[in-house]
């Protein structure tokens, strides 16, 4: 699942977990867990890549991805916020799993602008004022969009605006997904 920053994936993911009962993996959020973990190496580097809006080493993130993924003993699973950047998604299909297909949220940035403002009220993240969010929207145009791209040209992306409200938005969601995982897909 790809989409700008604030566009609400974090929200859809939830529902569709509800409906769908995929493992959900955000990558933010294991790598905000990692930056939190006492002991962690990788503390100081995910805090300072976090709050620059760029995208962490690949090593890092595809490791706890994997890691989650080995600890939950599931096999279908919904990953919000990732990849992020074309070398993380050519090591993840390559040494992990091939993804099945990309949900891709298109939102214009003044509208994921207010939501993150809003959100920065009370998420507490480092990353929710707005110089943060300026940098993490032209990483998102300049390397994560690419990975879009990329996998459009395979046939891969199913593409829906999340301008309206999060239960239309799961509206578009829940027919993309009614068809690809109906019976025992
Ligand atoms: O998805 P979320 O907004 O929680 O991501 C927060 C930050 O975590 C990103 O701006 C980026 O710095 C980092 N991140 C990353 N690689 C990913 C996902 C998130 O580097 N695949
Ligand atoms: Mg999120």
């Amino acid at each position: 699942m790809i989409g700008g920053p604030g566009v609400g994936k974090g929200t859809q993911c939830a529902n569709l977990v509800r409906d769908f009962g995929f493992v959900h993996l955000s990558a933010g959020d294991l790598l905000r867990a990692e930056q939190e973990r006492p002991g962690s190496q990788y503390g100081d580097l995910i805090r300072s890549y976090i709050k620059e809006g760029k995208i962490v080493p690949m090593e890092v993130t595809i490791a706890l991805l994997e890691n989650a993924m080995l600890a939950s003993g599931q096999t279908r699973f919904l990953i919000d916020g990732f990849p992020r950047k074309m070398d993380q998604a050519l090591k993840f299909e390559e040494s992990v799993v091939p993804s099945k297909f990309t949900l891709y949220f298109e939102c214009p940035e003044e509208v994921m602008l207010q939501r993150l403002i809003k959100r920065g009220e009370t998420s507490g993240r480092d990353d929710d004022n707005i110089e943060s969010i300026k940098k993490r929207f032209k990483t998102f145009t300049e390397t994560s969009y690419p990975v879009v791209e990329y996998y459009s040209k395979k046939g891969k992306v199913h593409t829906v605006s999340c301008v309206e409200a999060p239960d239309v938005v799961y509206g578009k969601v829940k027919v993309i997904f009614d068809k690809l995982f109906s019976e025992n897909n």
